[in-house]
């Protein structure tokens, strides 16, 4: 069997990559992307660029199972016009079962922002086009959480726009879940939602964060207006201003508040407690 893995190069795609070298050692792996990711032999490597469409048929001829991970790229429609384009590609390559990576809120229609609709417009192409699919919608990443609760320890408060609750997985097990699913001799079902063990509120988590580095942090509600305010003083981009913003919208609506079994479906592990993954992404 021929299996290519996008953003192989990458931190979610080379730890798919690295657990499939050793549980599919019997099936033909191949990294597809922008260039060669450095644990993977050439000769396994095949080019193509999500912003290139025309690179995408040829990179996934003959593939039996395709994983899409999505670029990290925030510009207003990329996600989108991406994902779609390697779908439309898949299927008309006839790749044999196509596994996409999306997220918790892909669910929520109201108030939606780009990347919410980015996700959509993907999982409604990936039903239009391929009858053998299968969607992944993750919860929040720890290591995401954790990188920002760093930037916040000098000031000692995390901010949203509501309290929220949020189910972080690590990525370590959705990397365990895709691969489990990538390799497994049955084709999985048509829907996952990888989550993590528990929903965790906005106090709670800055509680553990201060338990962790043991600096003082507290969790405080502010408005839409004062967080753009706060976000654009350091000098970030406006749409990255706007994709924070549109993220903790998200959490506000409970979009990433779900518990489900599912990596313990795939994985036959349950997955990592909050606490054990923030301590480690903290590191
Ligand atoms: N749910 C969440 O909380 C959450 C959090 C973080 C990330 N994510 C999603 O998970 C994805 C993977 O995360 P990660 O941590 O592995 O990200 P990462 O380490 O930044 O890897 C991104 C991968 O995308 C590839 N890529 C970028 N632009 C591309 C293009 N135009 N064509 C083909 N490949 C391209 C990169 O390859 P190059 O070597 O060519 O740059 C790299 O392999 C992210 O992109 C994001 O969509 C979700």
């Amino acid at each position: 069997m021929k299996i290519g893995i996008t953003g192989a190069s990458g931190r979610l795609g080379g730890e798919v990559w690295a657990r499939l070298r050793v549980s599919a050692a019997n099936h033909a792996l191949i990294g597809l992307g922008r260039k060669p990711a450095a644990s993977s032999p050439a000769t396994n490597w095949r080019r193509m660029d999500y912003d290139r469409p025309e690179t995408l048929g040829a990179a996934f001829a003959g593939l039996d199972r395709l994983l899409l991970v999505p670029t990290p790229d925030l510009q207003p429609g990329a996600l989108g016009r991406q994902l779609c384009a390697a779908i439309d590609a898949a299927a008309d390559a006839g790749v044999g079962h196509v596994y996409l990576l999306s997220a918790l809120h892909a669910a929520g229609t109201a108030h939606a922002s780009d990347l919410t609709r980015g996700y959509t417009l993907a999982e409604q192409r990936l039903s239009e086009r391929c009858a053998h699919a299968t969607v992944f919608r993750t919860s929040f990443y720890v290591e995401t959480f954790a990188a920002m609760a760093k930037m916040s320890i000098p000031h000692g408060t995390m901010f949203g726009l509501a309290e929220n609750k949020v189910s972080f997985i690590s990525r370590g097990d959705v990397a365990r879940s895709l691969a489990g699913a990538l390799h497994a001799d049955s084709l999985p079902r048509r829907h996952y939602d990888l989550t993590g063990p528990v929903s965790v509120s906005g106090a709670e988590r800055a509680g553990l964060v201060a338990e962790l580095s043991g600096r003082p942090m507290a969790f405080a509600v502010m408005s839409k207006p004062q967080l753009r305010d706060a976000l654009s003083r350091a000098s970030l981009p406006d749409f990255i201003v706007e994709s924070l913003v549109a993220m903790q919208e998200t959490f506000a609506q409970g979009a990433f508040d779900l518990v489900t079994e599912d990596v313990l479906a795939l994985t036959g592990h349950a997955p990592k407690p909050m606490k054990a993954a923030l301590a480690e992404a903290m590191q």
